[in-house]
């Protein structure tokens, strides 16, 4: 058990590196990039950034072809990255890590100047022919697919900015738009979703949800005809994190008394069409929505309550003998009848599942049956997620990889050319293996899980968030 090498920085950038293999084989057919983003620092100078979520951000490309793959890596070089290096201190607000500010100061860089929270080291995304990295603070930055240079900040002030936004913004694949939304902070909040097709510079509001107390919410759902959003009760202070001199998440509380609230907003008209409160819980995750008859089918990785941000702190990761991570959470079902107002809720699989993924491309605001994701084996409840699991949501049942000492992270889907089964493709993971002191690129049978290959990295990246595949076409 020791996840924590995966939580050191890593100074090294390679690039275009060809990468061995340990093991087995890459399928030929497999014609795409891999862009990975996530933490790559922890600290600058001898000030330590204090969270999992606030690591400076790096970019990993994996481009396979013909058998081969190549690997690069490179930090984002925003501000945040830039200044903190040469002055070597924490110079800009993180996620729950804040600078040493005057009140003035600190008004000035997380409002006044909304591209100083710069960090995006989340998730990647691509619009038109623009590959981009995304956090949850407003600005975007778009980077080169193939050197990984960062290449331009793209604020967007226009009228539906906010604060907030999310790292997981859908795609319509029928409509051919990107869906998010921003949060808005002000005497009445709200969170208003926005599409864009084709250029994230061009933003067209698509509906308004007023709120009093806005929540924390990491992602949203999306079926053909409707958005899905889930304000669980975390919830902020508007003012407290307008005017306050505190860490963003620091701005927000549990309070399970107001339990869970979902509202369903139409994409066409942006109307709310329906509103349901059920009880609290907490979710980074939604895997997927859809629409069945009356029903809309919601699938989300929850947990009972928001405590696994406490424990996502560097300093409890980095020391966590034998006391639990609270990060574990598990497949829910919930069932929205458009008709009445009584939400139903199944346990999917007991098994734990985090990062999921489907096969998105095919399955993403209709109905899937496969989820992807990270877990924990035979309930190893002190350690970080260490197996890679594939819930059959028709029967509950599971696959895993699992091996000792081995800390995977999210699995990406990629399906095989003229495929016709949902799950006829791959799985492709980055692991820690502690034992061996590196970390490796595995290639799994997305049917049974079976290993196909498995490649040695030049280093050991630190675990790291959310990742997506670009095919060649
Ligand atoms: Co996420």
């Amino acid at each position: 058990m020791n996840y924590a090498k995966g939580l050191q920085d890593l100074d090294n950038e390679v690039t275009h590196a060809p990468l061995q293999l340990i093991s087995g084989q890459v399928p030929p057919w497999l014609k795409g990039t891999l862009l990975r983003n996530g933490p790559g620092r922890f600290s600058l100078g001898n000030e330590q950034l204090l969270h999992w979520f606030d690591g400076l951000a790096m970019l990993h490309r994996f481009h396979f072809d013909s058998g081969n793959v190549q690997y690069s890596n490179r930090f984002i070089t925003t501000r945040g990255y830039t200044e903190g290096m040469e002055k070597q201190k924490i110079v800009y607000p993180a996620f729950a890590t804040a600078p040493n500010y005057s009140f003035l100061q600190s008004i000035i860089h997380w409002f006044k100047k909304p591209e100083s929270g710069q960090n995006p080291g989340v998730s990647v995304a691509r619009l038109g022919s623009e590959y981009l990295a995304l956090t949850e603070s407003p600005a975007i930055v778009r980077f080169d697919d193939h050197t990984l240079s960062t290449d331009e900040v793209i604020d967007c002030d226009d009228e539906v900015s906010g604060e907030i936004t999310t790292a997981h913004p859908h795609y319509d694949f029928a409509n051919k738009y990107l869906i998010n939304f921003s949060l808005k902070f002000g005497r009445q909040s709200e969170y208003i979703y926005f599409k864009c097709n084709n250029n994230i510079r061009k933003r067209e509001p698509i509906g308004r949800i007023p709120v009093d107390l806005p929540s924390y919410i990491h992602s949203f759902a999306m079926s053909e005809r409707y958005i899905v959003h889930v304000a669980f009760p975390l919830v902020a202070n508007p003012l407290r994190m307008r005017f306050g001199n505190v860490p963003y998440i620091k701005c927000f509380q549990w309070k399970p008394e107001r339990g869970t609230r979902f509202t369903v907003l139409e994409k066409s008209s942006g109307k709310i069409v329906k509103q349901y409160q059920t009880d609290a819980c907490f979710a980074f995750h939604h895997v997927n929505a859809y629409e069945t008859g009356d029903d809309i089918i919601v699938d989300m990785a929850t947990k009972p309550d928001a405590s696994v941000i406490d424990d996502l702190y560097l300093e409890h990761l980095r020391t966590c003998q034998g006391r639990p991570v609270r990060a574990h959470s598990q497949l829910q079902r919930f069932i929205l009848p458009l008709k009445n107002d009584e939400i139903r809720q199944e346990t999917i699989s007991q098994e734990y599942l985090e990062m999921p993924t489907i096969h998105y491309r095919g399955h993403n605001g209709r109905n899937h049956r496969y989820v992807y994701g990270i877990g924990s084996y035979q309930d190893r409840h002190e350690d970080f997620e260490n197996q890679l699991i594939k819930i059959d949501t028709d029967t509950g049942t599971h696959v895993i990889w699992y091996e000792e000492d081995c800390y995977p992270w999210e699995p990406i889907f990629v399906p095989a050319p003229n495929s016709s089964d949902e799950d006829d493709g791959v799985i492709l993971s980055t692991v820690l293996d502690s034992k061996n002191d590196q970390c490796f690129l595995l290639i799994l049978a997305a049917k049974d899980f079976t290993e196909m290959a498995r490649l040695a990295l030049p280093h050991i990246i630190p675990l790291g968030f959310h990742a997506q595949f670009f095919s060649q076409s």
